[in-house]
C-alpha cells in the first residue's frame, strides 16, 4: 500500500483517514469538490511525511469523474488502494418524500461509489491485485424511519461491496466494507442521538483494516453486535420504535 486514493477526502474520516494512512514513502491522492479543504488536508498528509495530490471532483458528474480518473492515473501511476468515503445525508422531514433530493443521495452515495470502484477493480484485475475499501452504514442493515433514501444507498452500496468481494477474492484483490456508527463529524453533529465517537480513533480503525483487508467492519466494534440485535426484532416490533 505506497499509493493510496481518498474519495471524499476533504471533510470528516475521509480527511481524517488520510491523516491516519500517511507516513513517509506513502503517496495519497485526495479527492472531493471543495479545493480548499482538499490543499488543508494535502497540507497535514506533507507534515507527516507522505506525498499528496489533491484532485478536485464531483463523483455525480460522470464526465469529472472519467477526466479525473484518467488524470489520476497518469500522476500516480502504481494506485494500489482505493477508498471511497463520499457521501452526503441531508435532513429529510417526516412526511418528506422527495425524489430530486432522494436521486442527489443516491448519485452521491451509491453511483459514485460504483463509478470509481468499477474503474479501480478493472485495473486492479490488470494487475492481480489491489485494495477496494468503500464506507457504508450501519443505517444501511435496517430501514428505518429517517432518510429512506440514505438507508438505500447505504444497503445497495454493502451488496454491491458483498458482490465485489466474492468475485475479487479469487483474483488477489482484496474489498473491504466499513460500517460505521455515529461519528464526529460535520454530517453527525447536530443529528444523531447519543455521544459520537471521535473521528481520528475511527480513522485508525479504518486505517487498520485497509492494511489487513479486512472483509466487514463495523466502527466502532460495538456496532457489530448492536446491528445484530437489532437485525433481529421483528418488522411488527420494529415499526414501532423510532431509531
Ligand atoms: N459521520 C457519521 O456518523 C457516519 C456514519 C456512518 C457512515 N458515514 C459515512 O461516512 C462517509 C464520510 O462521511 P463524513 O461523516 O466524513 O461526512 P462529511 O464530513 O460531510 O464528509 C463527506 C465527504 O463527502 C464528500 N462529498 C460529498 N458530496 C460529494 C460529491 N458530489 N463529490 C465528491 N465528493 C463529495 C465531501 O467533500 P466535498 O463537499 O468537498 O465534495 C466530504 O469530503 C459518508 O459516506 C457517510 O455516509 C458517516
Amino acid at each position: 500500500m505506497d499509493n493510496i486514493l481518498i474519495i471524499g477526502a476533504s471533510s470528516g474520516i475521509g480527511a481524517a483517514l488520510a491523516q491516519a494512512l500517511a507516513r513517509p514513502g506513502r503517496t495519497l491522492a485526495l479527492v472531493a469538490r471543495r479545493n480548499e479543504a482538499l490543499a488543508m488536508v494535502a497540507e497535514q498528509v506533507r507534515a507527516l511525511g507522505g506525498q499528496a495530490i489533491p484532485l478536485a471532483c464531483d463523483v455525480t458528474d460522470d464526465q469529472q469523474v472519467e477526466f479525473t480518473w484518467n488524470q489520476l492515473r497518469s500522476l500516480l501511476p502504481g494506485l494500489d488502494t482505493v477508498v471511497y468515503c463520499s457521501g452526503i445525508m441531508p435532513d429529510v422531514g417526516p412526511d418528506e418524500f422527495d425524489s430530486v433530493k432522494d436521486r442527489v443521495i443516491v448519485e452521491t452515495n451509491l453511483i459514485g461509489a460504483m463509478a470509481w470502484l468499477n474503474r479501480a477493480a478493472t485495473l486492479f484485475l490488470s494487475l492481480g491485485r489491489g485494495t477496494l475499501c468503500a464506507v457504508g452504514s450501519v443505517a444501511g442493515d435496517r430501514g428505518r424511519r429517517p432518510g429512506p433514501a440514505y438507508g438505500a444507498s447505504k444497503a445497495a452500496l454493502h451488496t454491491y461491496m458483498e458482490s465485489l468481494y466474492n468475485r475479487l477474492y479469487v483474483r488477489g484483490i482484496r474489498v473491504v466494507t466499513i460500517k460505521p456508527g455515529p461519528i464526529d463529524t460535520p454530517m453527525a453533529r447536530g443529528k444523531a442521538k447519543g455521544a459520537l465517537f471521535p473521528v481520528d480513533l475511527a480513522a485508525k480503525r479504518i486505517a487498520r483494516a485497509i492494511e489487513r483487508g479486512e472483509r466487514e467492519v463495523y466502527v466502532p466494534a460495538k456496532w457489530a453486535w448492536i446491528m445484530g440485535v437489532i437485525r433481529l426484532i421483528p418488522p411488527t416490533v420494529f415499526r414501532r420504535l423510532s431509531i
